[in-house]
């Protein structure tokens, strides 16, 4: 039997994460998803799901609301909905960038189970690295559910509190944008030294992808697998010297730090 499982805000997110239910077979029917325009999910309505502009019907009629609203938008979208979720009780699974699970069970009237969740961007394809943290309302069973949905998008992980989520998002929710400037300059880099845009391109992301898949694959961490390809007086090492000497660890270190600065801020102006 499926719980039926309410999406508050059917955006990019939530549909990264039913997309993926729908994938591993859960039933259309059991998901409903709301937006402030219903012409907006007619796609949806079309594969089956239950779609509506009444947030405080789909929570009544759901054992799980994810809540998926741009963080600036969440007050406002939820305040309205205390009544119905101290009627019911659900589990609530909050995607909100920097809005703390007091901040909506406060919301919400009190006492209820709350799980924050740090997604990222590859959720899209199902690769997503996702790390969960749940309040002390939430019982062994709910956290089952919780990972289950969010595994739906790829890895899902437990962090004890929610200060490791901010570290969270420094590490894995803005990952992929490091990544991805990490790919733009080695691409600019060798455009400069006289590839082509499109060559620099294919063999910068194969690169990557190759690089991730040993990562993942191997026994090794990756500094010892970096030390395995960096042959004494090869080029790999004079590339890497130079990185270090410009301090790249501390440029990582400085930008990660700056990150968790302003999640803090968010969540003070969120609050
Ligand atoms: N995208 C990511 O990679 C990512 C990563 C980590 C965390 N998150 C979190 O995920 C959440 C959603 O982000 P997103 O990228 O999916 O945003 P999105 O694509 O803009 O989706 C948000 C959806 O919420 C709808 N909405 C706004 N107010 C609503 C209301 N009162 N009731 C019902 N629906 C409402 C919007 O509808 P309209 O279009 O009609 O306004 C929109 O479809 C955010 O809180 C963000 O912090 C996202």
């Amino acid at each position: 039997m499926h719980a039926t499982i309410a999406f508050i805000g059917a955006g990019n997110m939530s549909r990264a994460i039913f997309g993926g239910m729908l994938k591993n077979g859960y039933p259309a029917e059991q998901i409903f998803a709301t937006g402030r325009d219903l012409a907006k999910l007619a796609d949806l309505a079309e594969m089956g799901i239950k779609i509506g502009t009444d947030n405080a019907q789909a929570m009544a009629e759901s054992s799980v609301v994810v809540l998926a609203v741009k963080p600036q938008l969440m007050q406002a979208a939820i305040v309205p909905l205390a009544e119905v979720a101290q009627q019911h009780q659900p589990l609530i699974i909050s995607v909100a960038a920097g809005i703390t699970a007091a901040s909506i069970e406060k919301w919400l009237g009190g006492n209820l189970s709350v799980v924050r969740c740090m997604p990222n961007t590859p959720a899209l394809v199902q690769l997503g690295a996702s790390a969960l943290c749940a309040n002390k309302e939430v019982t062994g069973a709910q956290k089952q559910l919780a990972e289950t949905i969010i595994g739906n998008t790829g890895l899902a992980v437990w962090v004890d509190t929610e200060e490791q989520l901010d570290v969270v998002t420094a590490l894995s929710g803005s990952g992929p944008a490091y990544f991805f400037l990490l790919m733009e300059a080695m691409i600019d880099a060798a455009t400069k030294q006289g590839l082509s845009r499109e060559v620099a391109e294919q063999l910068a992301l194969q690169t990557a992808t190759g690089a991730a898949a040993m990562a993942q694959q191997s026994d090794l961490q990756p500094a010892q697998l970096r030390r395995r390809v960096t042959s004494p007086k090869g080029t790999t090492e004079q590339a890497i010297l130079s990185f270090q000497g410009a301090g790249f660890a501390e440029i990582i270190e400085l930008g990660m730090q700056a990150n968790i600065n302003r999640s803090k801020q968010l969540a003070i102006e969120l609050a």
